[in-house]
């Protein structure tokens, strides 16, 4: 059980979950974990190493020499990978095209997942990412499942700029073995389509609320 309070926001690539994740964190005064940044930092350090990210062994192998450290500032979650900040490097497209196939791995999984469950022993948090109200919290009663519609998706990617095959991406995120992409049962769901980021985090606040909880809403 964790200590503290877990808001769970899962969701496909682009559903602006990221966003809003960060928003209501602020509104709400929680650490805002960004999992996925912690799979790409596992995905970087792979492809900056030369590690194929199909040789499941070798993944592990680096893994386990090296210091993953999770932390917080400013409010947002941090990692440092034998001390090296990797923030730079997580949307090249090297990182885009093979982080799902890191996701994969199940040790890759575990490992990250131990590290995502720590947050809670420290902090109230909104976690971010695509298991984590089915795999990683499953016992918070705070879910929600953001989604958009695939021209939108699209094009909010293409506003950042990344060339990013989303669609191959949420095709392994939503098939793979461990922990995929799902709708927990008990998530809510929100269609972010023709929403605004504020619009999003204000119809989560409303639904904690009726849920009884009681937030120092800013
Ligand atoms: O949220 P994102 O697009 O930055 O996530 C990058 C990839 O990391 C995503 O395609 C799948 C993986 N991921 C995951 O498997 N589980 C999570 N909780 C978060 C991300």
């Amino acid at each position: 059980m964790a200590a503290h309070l877990v808001i769970a926001i899962d969701g496909p690539a682009a559903s602006g979950k990221s966003s809003v994740a960060r928003a209501l964190a602020r509104r709400l005064g929680f650490v805002y974990v960004n999992t996925g940044a912690m799979y790409r930092a596992i995905t970087w350090l792979a492809v900056s190493k030369g590690v194929p990210t199909a040789d499941t062994g070798r993944v592990q192998q680096l893994l386990h020499f090296t210091e993953i450290t999770c932390g917080v500032a400013d409010g947002e979650s941090t990692i440092l990978l034998d001390g090296v900040d990797p923030t730079p490097h997580l949307v090249g497209d090297e990182v885009n095209a093979n982080v799902s196939a890191i996701a994969t791995i199940p040790e890759v999984r575990r490992i990250l997942t131990a590290k995502q469950r720590a947050y809670a022993g420290e902090h109230d948090i909104v976690m971010e990412g695509r298991d984590i109200g089915s795999a990683v919290f499953p016992e918070t009663p705070y879910k929600f499942y953001i989604d958009a519609s695939p021209e939108v998706r699209a094009r909010r990617r293409a506003s950042q700029g990344l060339q990013d095959s989303v669609a191959a991406r949420d095709k392994v995120d939503s098939t793979r073995r461990t922990s995929p992409l799902v709708i927990a049962e008990d998530a809510h769901v929100i269609d972010s389509s023709n929403l605004t980021i504020d619009g999003v985090a204000g119809e989560i606040v409303g639904r904690l609320k009726l849920k009884g909880l009681v937030i120092g809403d800013r």
